[in-house]
């Protein structure tokens, strides 16, 4: 399979083998390059229709040289659900959301692993290491213990969910609290990875954004069609670009013919994108202090923002920022309406696209994707917390009719 390293900014090309996250010429990003002309020829939608559902489904697109080095939990194949309930609640037409919550550890994190923890025992590392703000550590400490690799996470001290942190622990990675943020804590942990031999996986690293990309080829799998809108809620931005290249690549090798304007969603207190997009800045001014309840994307100094920014860009896509009312009232639409349970940074983008709705940004009879990218158990505290306060009473009838039953 053919393969190569490019960097996003000064073009020049790196052997997929070099153990590199940044280019070593100008510090850009790096972009995964493969040979479309060879993957045009060899798939179609049958080929991968006969095959399991699931992120491996699409393996001509995912660069990983041999099947031994694949570490798999059965990662990808989430249900995309019609929502029309949630679509009136919305004011649009037709809405699915694609539901990342069923991946192996409740996140859409899960399709990238698989590809970054393939590519590290490709490349012989013996240890992995992320930052997080806490899906990411769940997720590669998960794919590294199936791999058999020592895993390191740094997360920022006291702003992690408790479900994401139990799923680190349990993994048995080494866990380590940084006073500071999210940004802080990957500012480190890239120092890290250049001085000392341990392999990166956040999602700087191109390739763990090989599995992302999935997410795109699955929508068109279930829908048949490209749908006019995806919105994907953006934390350090990798997601959206990556969702954005997956619908590109299919646009390219013919098996699709259009791809999706992207919207991209950040939450208020930690929106330097949006900030960005609305005032046409041409570089990031990073948040200090990022803040929103919606902790997974609590980062005020997103790496791949040239990559989110080009994939908004390009597709004539929007961003667009949400209080964390707004967040938790989309939450609960979701929940209250569809029985699907999503974690508050998931529910950003349905709440965004309320909002875009509202504000007549997009039209009343789009056809849209939401992608809700972690499962509700994910932050249970969040939830006791938004939710309304239930009683305690003795266990009579008497109490039950007269403090319960009447609401019914
Ligand atoms: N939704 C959830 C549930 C996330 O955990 C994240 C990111 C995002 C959205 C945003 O995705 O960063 O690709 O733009 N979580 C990372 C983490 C930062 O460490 O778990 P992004």
């Amino acid at each position: 399979m053919k393969m190569w390293l490019k960097c996003i900014s000064c073009g020049k090309e790196y052997p997929p083998e070099a153990k590199i996250y940044t280019c070593p010429s100008c510090n850009s990003l790096l972009d995964v390059v493969l040979d479309y002309a060879e993957i045009s020829n060899n798939v179609s939608w049958s080929l991968f229709k006969a095959r399991a559902f699931k992120v491996w489904r699409y393996r001509e697109f995912l660069p990983i040289e041999k099947d031994e080095y694949i570490v798999s939990l059965g990662e990808g194949g989430t249900p995309l659900y019609r929502c029309d309930k949630l679509a009136k609640w919305v004011g649009i037409k037709d809405l699915y959301v694609k539901y990342e919550g069923a991946n192996p550890t409740g996140s859409f994190k899960d399709r990238g692993m698989t590809v970054g923890v393939s590519k590290a025992l490709e490349l012989k590392a013996k240890v992995v290491a992320c930052a997080s703000t806490g899906n990411t550590s769940a997720s590669l400490s998960a794919y590294a213990a199936k791999a058999g690799l020592k895993c390191l996470v740094l997360l920022p001290a006291g702003k992690v969910a408790l479900g994401k942190l139990a799923q680190a622990l349990m993994h048995g990675a080494e866990v380590v609290a940084i006073k500071g943020n999210f940004d802080d804590a990957l500012k480190l942990v890239i120092k890290l990875s250049m001085e000392r031999d341990v392999y990166l996986l956040n999602s700087v690293n191109p390739w763990r954004l090989e599995g992302q990309k999935t997410l795109a080829y699955e929508v068109v799998d279930q829908l048949g069609f490209v749908p006019e809108y995806v919105a994907v809620p953006m934390g350090n931005c990798g997601n959206i670009s990556a969702i954005y290249k997956g619908f590109k690549e299919l646009s390219i090798t013919g098996l699709a013919d259009a791809t999706p304007k992207m919207i991209g969603v950040q939450a208020e207190g930690a929106a330097p994108v949006v900030e960005m997009l609305e005032k046409g800045l041409n570089t990031l001014r990073p948040i200090e202090k990022p803040e929103t309840l919606a902790t997974a994307i609590r980062i005020g100094n997103p790496i791949n923002w040239p990559k989110a920014i080009n994939a908004m860009r390009e597709s004539k896509g929007i961003a667009i920022k949400v209080s964390d009312a707004e967040i938790i009232e989309a939450q609960k639409a979701i929940a209250r309406l569809e029985g699907l349970g999503v974690e508050p940074a998931s529910a950003a983008s349905v709440a965004g696209l309320k909002k875009l709705v509202e504000h007549d940004k997009i039209p009343r009879d789009a056809q849209v994707v939401a992608v809700c990218t972690g499962h509700l158990l994910k932050d249970p505290e969040e939830v006791v917390e938004v939710s309304e306060k239930f009683k305690e009473i003795e266990a009579s009838m008497d109490e039950l009719e007269k403090i319960v039953l009447a609401k019914l």
